[in-house]
């Protein structure tokens, strides 16, 4: 299986803009092939990459329990739906995106998840990496896979609110069925020296800094121009920034 590395921290701060630069950093390195997988039910990551997501795997599920029994010809469930789930997978040239979309409503849907968890499973065993989008916390992370997180990057912005609402996203995760290996923390729009205060509370944290990012301009430019992020400079600070962590910590 694939090496796992997700985000998680508070609304806004910065998740999904790192999991697309991060993705961007491995698909233009030589540890092809990457799956990004947004598993934040409000999916905005194909959005950054400048993909039209039409489908996601929550749809999928949705459609097949509208009828169960409504199996084309000649296909059993399990063909049936790995067929689906292989509609839902975008396939790029640099890397893959997968898309997980919503939560399921009412109703046992065991064995359609079931079917759909084995299938990521063996899905992931296709790439070198997968990059994790998540919602603030990683509850749907831990729900739908095997749980095991490589690299765990902890997102925060540039201040003594922001680090305290990182604590507890990082205190409620030991409740969550995951098994995390390593983590490091990410704060963002910072300047390049955090001061003395910023620096005492997040070593309370326990998990190390490994990356500043500064504010960027351009992705509020790419933003309105509705250009995709993968297509930023490598001069731009916020590109820069994330790949000089990434040369960083990459196992090489
Ligand atoms: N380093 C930065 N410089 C300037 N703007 C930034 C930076 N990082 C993120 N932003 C902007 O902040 C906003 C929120 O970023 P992003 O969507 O990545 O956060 P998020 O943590 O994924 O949010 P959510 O919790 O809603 O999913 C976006 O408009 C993004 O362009
Ligand atoms: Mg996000």
């Amino acid at each position: 299986m694939g090496r796992v590395i997700a985000v998680a921290g508070k609304g806004g701060t910065g998740k999904t803009t790192t999991a697309c630069l991060v993705t961007r950093y491995l698909a233009k390195s030589p540890h092809n092939p990457i799956l990004a997988v947004d598993a934040d039910p409000n999916s905005n990551l194909g959005e950054t990459m400048g993909i039209d997501v039409t489908k996601t795997v929550g749809d999928i599920r949705e459609d097949f329990m509208k009828d169960p029994q409504g199996l084309p010809q000649g296909m059993d469930k399990v063909n049936y739906l790995e067929m689906l789930m292989n509609q839902v997978l975008i396939e790029r040239k640099e890397f893959d995106l997968l898309v997980m979309g919503r939560q399921e409503g009412t109703g046992c849907y065991c064995m359609v998840n079931n079917i759909l968890n084995r299938f990521s499973e063996q899905l992931s065993k296709s790439y070198t990496y997968l990059v994790v989008d998540n919602e603030a916390g990683m509850e749907h992370l831990s729900r739908r896979t095997s749980g095991r997180v490589d690299m765990l990057l902890l997102i925060t912005d540039y201040s003594l609110r922001g680090l305290r609402a990182l604590k507890r996203i990082h205190d409620m995760l030991g409740g969550l069925k995951l098994d995390i290996r390593e983590k490091g923390m990410i704060v963002t729009r910072a300047p390049a020296q955090l001061n003395d205060a910023f620096m005492a509370e997040a070593s309370a944290i326990g998990v190390p800094i490994i990356g500043i990012i500064p504010d960027d301009p351009m992705l509020l430019d790419f933003d309105m121009e509705k250009k995709s992020l993968m297509d930023l400079p490598d001069e731009s600070p916020s590109v820069a920034a994330v790949n000089a962590m990434m040369d960083k910590i990459m196992p090489l």
